[in-house]
């Protein structure tokens, strides 16, 4: 993928489109590439493109937006990160074409979507997007959401990055790729802007957390947003790590640290990161 980070840094939520419909050649590609999202989680979440007006779709919160793409994922323990991590594959893909997206999971007619894309009882669809080209200005609603939420401001390294217990604050790392990848994490994007990440270090190891703010976020419908929001986390570690030349892989070894209560903890990531240069 071109140029990772620039793609991270400048990917910012699109609510309000130009109106008009993708090209040809974007809809194909964006058509390819979601037939295989894999995630490491081994998880299969299958995508759909869901035309606006053919199945009466709307989010009160977007405008001009010319197609629509869902997902879908069958309920299970690790179902929520697998999601967040293939659908942002996909966020960044669309981006490296021009094409913007915001992850929505709760301003939507979500019975629609659901509708729209047959959901069985045992799968669950956490979020959709929009897919289309921005507007040149957003709209006022848009500029109040992105206030209200902060949408630019993001947790300073220290509030996230630990070294081998949640008190202390992980210095940044010596091995570009790896300082490169957590700040990847850092500017990912997240449901109402809670950056709910959290990572310790220890051994070599990266052990990932997610700091729950209370059960708001999360039903049996929609599935745990802020999981979500790990997966989407662990995937731009993951990817990060990968454009650094690295070979992670995603395990799930709980190190058994103490950690504060409302710390859950997600997954590992190991890679051959040299610690010291
Ligand atoms: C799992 C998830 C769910 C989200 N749900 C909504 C939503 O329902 N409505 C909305 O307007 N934005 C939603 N967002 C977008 C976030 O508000 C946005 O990513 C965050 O404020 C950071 O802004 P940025 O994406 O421009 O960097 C969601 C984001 C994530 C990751």
């Amino acid at each position: 993928m071109a140029n990772l980070m620039r793609l991270i840094e400048t990917r910012k939520s699109v609510r309000t489109y130009s109106g008009e419909p993708l090209t040809p050649a974007d809809r194909e590609k964006i058509g390819e590439f979601i037939k295989d999202v894999p995630n490491p989680f081994g998880i299969p979440v299958t995508f759909s493109l869901l035309d606006p007006a053919a199945h009466k779709l709307s989010s009160p919160v977007l405008s001009g937006e010319p197609l629509y793409v869902a997902a879908r994922v069958k309920k299970g323990p690790m179902a929520d990160a697998a999601f967040g991590y293939s659908f942002e594959r996909l966020v960044l893909f669309a981006w490296s074409l021009g094409i913007g997206t915001v992850w929505i999971g709760g301003t939507m007619k979500r019975a629609d979507f659901e509708n729209a894309l047959g959901l069985a009882p045992d799968e669950m669809m956490p979020c959709m997007s929009p897919l289309g080209y921005p507007a040149r200005r957003r709209s006022v609603k848009e500029v109040m959401m992105r206030k209200g939420v902060r949408a630019d401001d993001r947790k300073p390294w220290a509030e996230l990055f630990f070294e081998n217990d949640p008190q202390t604050p992980l210095a940044k790392p010596a091995d570009p790729a790896a300082a490169a990848a957590l700040e990847m994490v850092r500017l990912a994007p997240s449901a109402v802007n809670k950056q709910p990440w959290r990572v310790i270090r220890k051994d070599g190891a990266w052990h990932f957390y997610e700091k729950k703010d209370g059960d708001r976020y999360e039903s049996d419908a929609v599935g745990d947003l802020q999981k979500v929001d790990l997966g989407i986390a662990l995937c731009h570690f993951v990817l990060g790590l990968e454009d650094g030349g690295k070979t992670p892989a995603v395990t799930l070894a709980d190190p058994g640290v103490a950690t504060p209560a409302d710390w859950r903890y997600i997954a590992t990531v190991t890679a051959n990161i040299v610690e010291s240069l």
